[in-house]
């Protein structure tokens, strides 16, 4: 029995920040953001908007468009690096929320490739005969984490929540790859609370997101398009068996290397970055959400799926949409 992704849902804060906007705020403008990124705008949470909170809206709408009321779920998996809290986990929250008073829940920290993660995470569940579903949810407050005085930081990242319900069956996914590279876990970092007693004395302010641009570029752009091929030849289909490809959203210059090096147009490489930016662990199911609400994903399609991110992290899934 494999993962099979039976809906999706979505839930975008309503501020929207333009890149005129964050032009009052930082020395940047629409031109550069635009050209090195493919990012407009992008929405920020407000005072009442949470992580959980953002994970409960997207999750009541997948399970809504799968039929399925909160107890039925019996796992719940939350991809992200933004909890609200260090414990419990986003996923308990949401549970309670949903009142999904049979399900399982825990987060899973991949950053950008969690959803990727989750999804395959899932899966194994599944092929051992454990649960035989699960929602899955990728949600981000990287507003929180970033600096909004770091201009080189601070246009990327954004908020929201992408969730879908799988369940067991005989078709869905066909193959995954996951990968991580820990000797480069600090070309993305945020640290967490500094050491806090008596033999640590001193003030602690909580630290910002840092990021090695150029590194993470060249990784994506190498380690992506490898992933991928490598997790296509598991099932014998090459990059033309495609039929779409649902990249994360970190930057437009990066998917567009990936189809270059894959030799596959654009048009199957659908993006949001435009309208949402960089969301990390929300950015698959996000356009996942938007894929299928716009009809992009037909019965019958062949779909890859792929993250990349802090860690640094890794995941490609292969399926096939039912
Ligand atoms: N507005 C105007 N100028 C800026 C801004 C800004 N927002 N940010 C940086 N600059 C300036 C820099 O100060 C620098 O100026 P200088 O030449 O006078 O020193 C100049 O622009 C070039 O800076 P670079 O950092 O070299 O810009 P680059 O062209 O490399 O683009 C970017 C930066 C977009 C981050 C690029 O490195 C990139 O695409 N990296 C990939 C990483 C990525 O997309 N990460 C997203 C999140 S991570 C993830 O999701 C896994």
């Amino acid at each position: 029995m494999r993962a099979k992704i039976i809906s999706t849902g979505s839930y975008l804060p309503k501020n929207i920040a333009t890149n005129d906007f964050l032009s009052t705020l930082v020395d940047t403008n629409d031109e550069w953001i635009t050209s090195r990124t493919g990012i407009k705008s992008r929405h920020l949470v407000s005072e009442e908007e949470t992580t959980a909170s953002m994970a409960y809206e997207a999750a009541k709408k997948a399970l809504s468009d799968a039929n399925l009321q909160p107890e039925d779920i019996e796992l719940i998996i939350v991809a992200t690096c933004t909890a609200d809290t260090l414990v419990p986990s986003t996923a308990c929250d949401v549970q309670g929320r949903l009142g999904a008073v049979n399900a399982t829940a825990f987060d899973l920290n991949a950053a950008c490739s969690g959803f990727v993660f989750a999804l395959t995470t899932a899966d194994a569940y599944f092929q051992s005969g454990m649960y035989k579903n699960a929602l899955i949810i990728g949600v981000e407050t990287l507003s929180r984490i970033v600096d909004w005085e770091d201009r080189s930081v601070c246009v990327l990242f954004a908020d929201g929540a992408g969730a879908a319900v799988v369940m067991a069956d005989e078709t869905g996914l066909m193959s995954a790859s996951l990968g991580s590279d820990g000797d480069k876990c600090h070309a993305i970092y945020v640290k967490s609370r500094e050491n806090n007693n008596p033999f640590c004395p001193g003030e602690k302010p909580m630290d910002h997101l840092y990021m090695d641009g150029a590194a993470v570029f060249k990784f994506a752009t190498k380690t992506v398009p490898k992933s991928i091929r490598e997790t296509l030849e598991k099932v014998n289909l090459t990059p033309d068996d495609v039929d779409l490809f649902l990249l994360h959203q970190a930057n437009m210059r990066i998917n567009q290397s990936i189809a270059k090096t894959l030799k596959v147009p654009m048009d199957k490489i659908p993006c949001n970055m435009d309208h949402c930016g960089n969301t990390s662990g929300a950015s698959i199911p996000l356009l996942l959400d938007e894929a299928n609400k716009k009809g992009l994903l037909k019965s019958g399609d062949t779909v890859v799926m792929s993250g990349f991110g802090a860690g640094l992290t890794w995941g490609t899934v292969v399926l096939k949409w039912a």
